[in-house]
């Protein structure tokens, strides 16, 4: 077998949200495919990285009131622990924010100047006067011009779905301050992509073969007929404030996130190539060159997701082709994660994070192994059905896998001094050709785990029918049936071996502790097929996986109840959905009528009001009353506090029960027609509708005063 040189990545997660189950079917996967292919014995390298840079992460800094490189320094940790612990084996974890990226991303661009392909042309853009900024689509809101909706996105109505231009947005407010933007003009730098070689280049890379049939056919759409040009030319640069690299010789101008983005694959390799030493001195295996050389004979693979596919089929080939590197061997876009049948919704507890996971359900290789059930290399979507996959867990990985050795390795202990004796040639037979014949390893190569997994429990099947069959729980108790038990049970030895040997691209960790079970050296799939040797000493068995609790699994849904906004509101699912929020958004600033600001107070004035953290023990409805909800508030006092807030049209009581809020706790009591009301909680309306209580960061306890 010749040795494959493999470079993978994952898609660059933004350094602004947390990692959720739905990021993680693409890091697992990938990490399935890569992990197959070191069983394999091919030198695979597998990089990833911090997406850094945008406005979203500079103002998420500006708001925590720390610096961008603070910010991305504490989210590259929590993303890098998240991804350890579901067993994600990076080469190297890198950061956009590094030399190495400046330094390509910044040679890309010279390069693609030189080759004539770089515009400077002036665009009319809205900017923020009071943030001294201009604004991305993103960052402007305002009333939708098609369905009225307020508090819109200046790229696309959340309500009815409408695409149209920041423009067009009636009573456009900057998201950021609240002022009213202005039109301004600037200086843009845009990649040539309607130039007629990267027309040309585009269309022949689309019929070579690097893109899944469904991906081709939306390249199509998107270059459109034979001698039709729609490609636009990308706009590539932002204006200072911005959180990036300046592009060379364009003072005040910034390469637009998604330009060093994917150069954030180079550099992370280069990364981890310069990492590479023995003794002190670099390494010379790992050479950059050999792998982004343009006629490299070594292997390039993106796994992505399919919202991504327009930056990663159109834009990043043309940059590379036009810059002196090799473009990649292929694409793998996936589709998005839905949760019971639903996008993933922070009202359901759906939205779940890979933190609580972790904390609830602590064994991540359970999910590896669903996500594994149902990932089969399409752009499909791919559903989490909470149900389904405890009942997976349970009746495959337990009933049908762990179940063979925790049967059968106690006799070899007890009987034979944990000492297996001969093999079953015959019940062998079957797993021996599978192995041989290379379906299941084919199915991993083909990135289509879900049939690999069908077949890996048909096998199971086999395995469990033949210990039915023997009975060694029989053979046990029967007089001279010593032989045919320790032919049983050393049989079923080899068959978990195997077993486990096609689930390790899977289930690495378990794979793990059986070879330490097994006594034997770490499972790889180029050698030949030998069962294990009569007279091979095992060691004691180990519990080596439990069922999984259905209560596990409720829990984590309940620590993602989100309860910090409407009970209404679901996210939208792209991969990234978290990361790309921007900052909630204040409303417009008015200065007139009902909403004016307030006159001036001094600082006396506002002490006088006391503040205080208050949690929220007990949330009911009040029986007549139409809008009040009687909320229970512990402030730290001997007794908790009864307070009545009209808040029933936005909250469901079930859903408060346990935050924490914020309430004036020296308000004076006030009777009303339902009881006592012993102070006010404080919530956010405006001209949208909508309601909203307050809530304080994490670690603020109940009576913390605020001031
Ligand atoms: O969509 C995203 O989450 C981007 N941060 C992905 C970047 S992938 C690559 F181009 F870096
Ligand atoms: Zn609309």
């Amino acid at each position: 077998m010749t040795t494959r040189k493999i470079l993978v990545t994952s898609a660059l997660p933004y350094a602004n949200g947390s990692i959720h189950l739905g990021h993680l079917v693409e890091y697992i996967q990938t990490d399935i495919w890569v992990r197959f292919q070191k069983m394999q014995g091919h030198e695979v390298n597998y990089v990833c990285a911090d997406d850094t840079h945008g406005t979203p992460i500079m103002l998420r800094a500006e708001a925590e009131g720390i610096t961008p490189e603070a910010l991305i320094a504490r989210v590259w940790q929590e993303h890098y622990d998240d991804f350890a612990a579901f067993h994600v084996a990076f080469d190297h974890y890198g950061s956009t924010n590094s030399n190495e990226t400046k330094e390509f991303a910044q040679g890309i661009y010279r390069k693609l100047k030189a080759a004539n392909l770089i515009e400077v042309r002036s665009i009319e853009q809205y900017y923020d006067p009071v943030k001294n900024m201009f604004l991305p689509d993103r960052f402007i809101k305002g009333e939708c011009p098609k369905c009225h909706a307020k508090d819109q996105y200046g790229d696309n109505c959340e309500v009815c779905g409408a695409a149209y231009a920041p423009i067009e947005l009636i009573n456009p407010y900057s998201a950021v301050s609240g002022a009213k933007p202005e039109m301004r003009n600037s200086d843009h730098y845009f990649f040539k992509l309607s130039a007629d070689t990267c027309q040309q280049f585009l269309r022949s890379w689309t019929r070579s073969g690097s893109l899944q049939p469904e991906a081709a056919n939306k390249m199509q759409e998107w270059l459109g007929a034979e001698g039709e040009n729609k490609l636009s030319d990308w706009d590539i640069s932002r204006d200072a404030p911005y959180f990036g690299f300046e592009i060379p010789d364009a003072p005040g101008k910034y390469f637009y996130v998604w330009l060093d983005a994917p150069v954030g694959y180079m550099g992370s390799f280069k990364q981890l190539c310069n990492s590479q030493t023995e003794n002190g001195k670099p390494k010379t295996v790992l050479d950059f060159e050999e792998y982004w050389k343009p006629d490299s004979t070594t292997e390039l693979y993106h796994f992505i997701g399919k919202d991504i596919l327009y930056f990663h089929a159109l834009f990043w080939p043309a940059m590379l082709e036009h810059s002196g590197f090799r473009t990649p061997t292929k694409l793998f876009a996936h589709g998005f994660l839905t949760v019971n049948g639903e996008k993933m919704s922070k009202s359901r507890g759906t939205f779940i994070t890979a933190k609580s996971y972790i904390d609830n359900i602590k064994n991540t290789e359970y999910l590896r192994y669903y996500y594994a059930a149902k990932i089969n290399g399409t752009m499909e979507d791919l559903d989490l059905n909470l149900d389904d996959f405890v009942a997976k867990v349970n009746s495959d990985l337990i009933g049908k896998y762990i179940n063979i050795a925790s049967r059968c390795a106690g006799f070899i202990a007890k009987k034979f001094d944990g000492k297996l004796g001969a093999t079953d040639a015959a019940a062998a037979a079957e797993f021996q050709s599978a192995y041989q014949d290379g379906a299941i390893a084919h199915c991993y190569e083909q990135r289509d785990f879900a049939r690999a997994l069908r077949e890996i429990m048909r096998l199971a099947d086999v395995a469990n029918q033949y210990i039915a069959e023997q009975k060694p729980w029989e053979l046990a108790k029967q007089e001279g049936r010593e032989a045919d038990l320790h032919v049983a049970c050393s049989t079923a030895m080899t068959l978990f071996r195997d077993l486990t040997l096609y689930l390790k691209p899977v289930l690495p960790v378990l794979a793990e502790q059986v070879e330490a079970f097994l006594n034997i050296v770490p499972l790889a799939w180029n050698s030949d097929w030998q069962a294990l040797p009569a007279g091979h000493l095992i060691n004691t068995y180990q519990h080596l996986a439990t069922r999984l609790d259905p209560k596990l699994v409720e829990a984590m849904t309940a620590a993602n109840l989100e309860s910090l906004k409407p009970v209404t509101e679901s996210h939208s699912q792209t991969r990234h959905a978290v990361a790309q929020q921007p900052l909630p958004a204040p409303q417009p600033l008015k200065d007139e009528g009902a909403n004016a600001i307030a006159p001036l107070i001094s600082i006396e004035d506002f002490s006088k009001i006391d503040l205080r953290v208050a949690k929220i023990v007990n949330a009911e409805h009040v029986t007549g009353a139409e809008k009040l909800l009687k909320l229970t508030l512990d402030i730290g006092e001997e007794q908790p506090r009864t307070v009545f807030a009209g808040i029933k049209s936005a909250y469901d009581p079930e859903l408060l029960k346990g935050r924490m809020t914020v309430m004036v706790a020296n308000l004076a009591p006030r009777k009303m027609k339902f009881g006592l009301s012993e102070g006010m909680v404080l919530a956010a309306s405006g001209d949208a509708p909508g309601l909203f209580i307050l809530s304080p960061d994490d670690g603020a306890q109940p009576g913390m005063r605020i001031k």
